[in-house]
């Protein structure tokens, strides 16, 4: 049985996961009206994909573990960018926001001495360990190639084995 403390944590990180996905679905609609970027697209919309999946994860363990998961309301995020490079930092600055969420979870089922959180939980933090990783590989490539559009052209073609290698999602 879950903790109110814990069940209350939880909840909030379901929506945190819930306005991840929103977040990068909202860059990938606009990406997708921008010419020649069809990679960095699929990417944002697998990324929207992924962090559902992070949100459904937890509800699942919410309710298996007595409690409710609380399906949350969600603020509109940005939706429009000045540049492909402000997305993708601001995607890398989200996923900081994150970790550091997970990482203070992880005190607070230590604080309640959950361990069957604490264990579940593992998982996260091995996942934030690899999206921030991929989120700065992918800011520092767009870094090297500054305003050249066709680095832009090789970067979006780059971007798909860099996400798929990247990827420790199931
Ligand atoms: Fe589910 Fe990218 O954090």
């Amino acid at each position: 049985m879950l903790s109110k403390t814990i069940q209350d944590a939880l909840n909030e990180q379901v929506r945190i996961e819930a306005e991840s996905s929103q977040v990068y679905l909202a860059m990938a609609s606009w990406a997708e009206i921008q010419p020649g970027i069809d990679n960095i697209t699929a990417f944002f919309y697998r990324h929207s994909d992924e962090e559902r999946m992070h949100m459904l994860k937890l509800i699942h363990f919410i309710n298996d573990r007595g409690g409710f998961a609380v399906i949350p309301e969600l603020k509109q995020p940005s939706l429009t960018f000045p540049s492909i490079k402000h997305a993708l930092q601001a995607l890398l600055t989200h996923e900081i926001m994150v970790s550091e969420s997970i990482n203070n979870l992880v005190d607070i089922a230590l604080t309640e001495k959950d361990y069957a959180t604490h264990n579940f939980l593992q998982w996260y933090v091995a996942e934030q360990i690899e999206e921030e990783a991929l989120a700065r590989t992918i800011n520092d490539k767009l870094e090297l190639i500054g305003d050249d559009k066709g680095g832009l052209y090789l970067f979006d073609r780059d971007i798909l084995s860099v996400s798929v290698v990247g990827s420790t999602v199931e």
